[in-house]
This record gives structure tokens, C-alpha cells and sequence, in this order.
């Protein structure tokens, strides 16, 4: 699929998390306090807070990703075994300043210099956005930093990705959206978006509604997709 290219596109659109930021360096900062079941704490706390903005959003009962966040890390611990407060309290901290991954800021600084627009749209609240962005020093390479609770729903729920072609004034089919997350990526297939699925962990296809176009392993592989490289 290395050969793709995207035709007409005016804007990129990022998920954040695992996408540009690393959730599990949160864990990774204080690994030492939780042992060898560090990797399961994480894992367990990522996997349900997935699961937690699916199952809120069919029973409509929406809360922040900041509430679900914390609800899915007492899970984890709990389900290891950990009753530590403080931990907690850090590993929320922590996931406030989330480490971007290494080709981040390159490749949005060179979709900027192609005449790119470039933007976040995610699950995370305006708060939690506002901070990761901040401490991975992109702000001024982001012409939108967009939040689910302008909807108060999450991904995938087809107003979510309708948020990014209002706020931006761009159609869909000129819109270029990432995800590492192959569900997100099939949820913005679905709705219109051409969409680059960054297969970061090596995860299988989903066999649902619509296959990302293209799919590509970090995100400096986009530029040559969108016409920027
Ligand atoms: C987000 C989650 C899906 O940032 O990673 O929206």
C-alpha cells in the first residue's frame, strides 16, 4: 500500500492518543513503582478506557475523557492487585504530559511549509489536548486543536469526524485523517475521510465497515501520500 497517494488534500487530521502521543509512557515514568506488571497495568488501563467511551456513548451517558480516564486507570490497578493513591494521582499527571513520538513535530512542521492545514481531533478533553500539546511543544504547528465534547460523543460516532470538516471548512474527501488506532481509522473510512492508518503496533485489520487507503508504520510516511514529501 506504500504507493498511495491522496489526491486534492487540503488538511491533515490526527488522532492524539497513539497516534501522536505515547500512552503508555505515562506507565513507562513510573514503572519502577508498579514492578513486572507495569506493561498489564498500562495495557489494562488503555483497553478499557476504549472500552468505556464505546459503551458510555451506546448507553448515552457521556462523560469527559479525563472522568473515563481515571475511571478505566482504578480499574487496572484494582485488577492488579495495586491500592496506591499517590501512584494514581501521578500516573493522571502523567498522562497529561504524554511523550510525542520522536517524528511528530518534524512532519507537521513540513505539512505547514506544504500549505497544509494541520489539526488534532480526538477523544481527549480541551484540558488534557491543551496540556500534551503544550509539553510536546507543538501548538504553533496546529491550526485546530479539536475536542469530543463540542458533541458530547465519542469516536465513532459519525459527528465526531463531522466536527473537523465544520471547524475547519473543509470537505471530507479533502481531508487526510491518521490514526494508529485501526477502529479510528475505519470509522473515518466510513465517514468520508481518506485516511492513512499508522499501523504503529503491528495490529491485524478490522473486518468492518470501510479499509483505511493507506497504511504506513510512522508518521513521516505521510508525506509523500499527501503530496508533501
Ligand atoms: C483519541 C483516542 C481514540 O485520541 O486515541 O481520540
Amino acid at each position: 500500500m506504500d504507493t498511495v497517494k491522496f489526491s486534492g488534500i487540503e488538511a491533515c487530521v490526527f488522532d492524539a492518543y497513539g497516534t501522536l502521543f505515547d500512552v503508555h509512557s505515562a506507565v513507562g515514568r513510573h514503572e519502577t513503582r508498579i514492578g513486572e506488571q507495569a506493561d498489564a497495568v498500562s495495557n489494562l488501563w488503555r483497553t478499557k478506557q476504549l472500552q468505556y467511551t464505546w459503551l458510555r456513548s451506546l448507553m448515552r451517558r457521556h462523560v469527559d475523557f479525563w472522568q473515563l480516564t481515571g475511571d478505566a486507570l482504578d480499574f487496572a490497578l484494582e485488577a492488579h492487585g495495586i491500592d496506591d493513591a499517590a501512584l494514581k494521582d501521578d500516573l493522571m499527571s502523567a498522562y497529561m504530559e504524554l511523550d510525542a513520538y520522536p517524528e511528530v513535530g518534524d512532519t507537521l512542521m513540513r505539512l505547514k511549509q506544504a500549505g497544509l492545514k494541520t489539526a488534532i481531533l480526538s477523544n481527549g478533553s480541551p484540558g488534557m489536548l491543551e496540556s500534551a500539546v503544550r509539553s510536546a511543544g507543538i501548538s504553533e504547528l496546529l491550526d485546530a486543536n479539536l475536542s469530543v465534547e463540542e458533541v458530547g460523543i465519542y469516536k465513532p460516532d459519525p459527528r465526531v469526524y463531522q466536527l473537523a470538516v465544520d471547524r475547519l471548512g473543509v470537505a471530507a474527501e479533502r481531508i487526510s485523517f491518521q490514526s494508529s488506532n485501526a477502529w479510528d481509522a475505519v470509522g473515518a473510512a466510513t465517514f468520508g475521510f481518506h485516511v492513512a492508518w499508522v499501523n504503529r503496533f503491528g495490529q491485524g485489520r478490522e473486518r468492518l465497515t470501510a479499509d483505511p487507503e493507506a497504511e504506513i508504520t510512522t508518521l513521516d510516511q505521510l508525506l509523500p501520500i499527501v503530496g508533501a514529501g
